[in-house]
């Protein structure tokens, strides 16, 4: 076993005594921003979700995590068991202590296999004589009560045609019981794709099958895909993936990545697109993963990073960064996916209100909110402050938008515009999550999404609207931690 300890590549176990009890410190003297129901680390960044999987009792739920500080330093993957997604239990996390994860345990997923919990993840290493990234594939064998077991390295080397790009394994099971892994990759001309690996069983080497081709994706600019992940609902297979490099537009691919999905059907390694949608329009969304191990066929869970790469926001200053999203349900209706947060998620018992001009909702920032829009035009105006602070959300024209031009932001959140848009054209259901300093937007039952942060300190619990609304709200029961038992 190593100890890394090199400048940001620096493992949990180099920690000095008392070194994360001082970072942790500088987490609670956040009062502004911690939110109470979205999975947040205890200190440091989190990134993407990753090793999600039911193993027949309970959840298994790993992150992207680097512990120091909010920044993309070495990568562990912190992990938690949960009967019921509100409930977590810290589990033993994954460090990086072997040659073949020198740089950090990158992205993957996992699968529930017999007694065990089986994570694929990429070691990222770099060759110390010029620095050059070697990517691994390996895998972790946790047993179900969270406790790693062994790991070792799968694919040592880079498959011809690809550069150190080839990252980010997703596991599933195909009809004849074999095991497949799908990975991000760049080919050698810099364009990006995803490649599949295939096992008879986890015990035996994987073959390279190829790359997943889709009958229609335009991926001209495309450099990367991240996070690729393949599943079935119903009848349909569905192609959830993170490309890099496609083109901003006015009212989708807002940000600088973007995270996607294709539904069609998928033919060995050929996928025939039938619809291409952006998953989420808010202003922080990346690399969402899918539960394995799910019973019910005709629907997916998925979570979120409510983040996105190269972004610094205001908290990282108490020495913590991002969240993930609340567990979503993904259905399909007419080749879309719509998603909503898990049932759990939304409160027992709601009051109901005309909202006529303005109004003090008590706990607004970590409440749940719903009206209908009745497909008419409104505008809200949330938290005005003395500093004349405020969150915006309206509805005009067939476009809704969140705006968060009055609110705290970063060079780094200011250079991707201040506005995010998408199109509804007749709008009913409006669901709103706030959590401190985050924003969930459902809208006609998930069928678009707006994820978000946003940073208002000294928030007055105050909403305004501009016409008469009616509205029902009630605060969310926050998640509950447990230390490890
Ligand atoms: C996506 C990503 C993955 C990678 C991980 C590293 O956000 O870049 O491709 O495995 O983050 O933290």
């Amino acid at each position: 076993m190593l100890i890394f300890n090199q400048g940001k590549y620096k493992s949990l176990l180099a920690a000095k005594l008392g070194e994360l009890e001082k970072v942790i410190k500088r987490v609670q003297a956040d009062h502004h921003f911690r939110p109470s129901y979205h999975l947040t680390a205890p200190s440091g960044l989190i990134n993407d979700p990753n090793g999600l999987v039911f193993d027949g009792e309970k959840y298994h739920i790993f992150y992207q995590w680097y512990p120091y500080d909010a920044i993309h330093g070495m990568k562990h993957w912190l992990h938690y068991t949960s009967p019921d997604l509100q409930t977590f239990t810290l589990a033993e996390p994954l460090i990086p202590t072997e040659m073949f994860e020198s740089h950090g345990c990158y992205s993957g997923g996992a699968l529930s296999l017999e007694e065990h919990v089986v994570a694929f993840y990429t070691g990222n290493t770099r060759r110390s004589s010029d620095n050059q990234r070697i990517p691994y594939q390996n895998i972790a064998i946790f047993n179900k009560t969270g406790k790693l077991l062994e790991k070792y390295p799968l694919v040592t080397c880079i498959p011809t045609g690809y550069t150190e790009h080839v990252r980010d394994p997703k596991p599933y099971l195909t009809d004849e019981g074999k095991v497949r892994f799908i990975c991000g990759a760049q080919r050698s001309d810099l364009s990006g794709t995803a490649i599949i690996f295939e096992m008879d069983n986890i015990n035996t080497p994987p073959q390279l099958l190829g790359e997943l081709t889709l009958s229609d994706f335009n991926n001209a600019a495309i450099f990367m895909w991240e996070c690729p992940d393949l599943l079935k609902i119903g009848d349909k297979d569905l192609f959830i993936w993170s490309p890099q490099g496609k083109a901003r537009e006015a009212y989708q691919f807002q940000n600088n990545y973007h995270a996607t999905y294709a539904i069609g059907q998928l033919t060995h390694l050929y996928f025939e697109v039938e619809s291409f949608n952006e998953m989420d329009y808010g202003f922080d969304f990346y690399a969402p993963q899918t539960f394995a191990g799910l019973d019910n066929t005709q629907h997916a869970v998925m979570l979120g990073w409510v983040g996105l790469p190269d972004l610094q926001y205001p908290t990282d200053e108490y020495g913590w960064h991002s969240t993930l999203t609340m567990p979503r349900y993904l259905r399909l209706y007419n080749n879309h996916i719509y998603q909503q947060p898990l049932p759990q998620y939304y409160p027992q018992t709601l009051t109901t209100q005309i909202i006529q001009d303005q109004l003090e909702l008590e706990q607004l920032d970590e409440i749940f909110l719903r009206f209908d829009a009745e497909q008419q035009d409104f505008q809200l105006q949330l938290f005005s402050n003395q500093q004349d602070q405020h969150l915006t959300i309206y509805y005009q024209d067939g476009i809704f938008c969140l705006d968060r031009h009055a609110t705290e932001q970063t060079d780094s959140m200011l250079a991707l515009g201040e506005q995010r848009y998408c199109k509804v054209a007749h709008l009913q259901c409006v669901e709103i999550f706030i959590d401190r300093s985050v924003i969930e937007i459902f809208l006609n039952h998930g069928e678009k999404v707006l994820t978000s942060r946003f940073f208002i300190k000294n928030r007055q619990n105050y909403i305004k609207v501009s016409r008469p609304l009616q509205i029902h709200s009630a605060a969310v029961a926050p998640i509950k931690y447990q230390p490890n038992q």
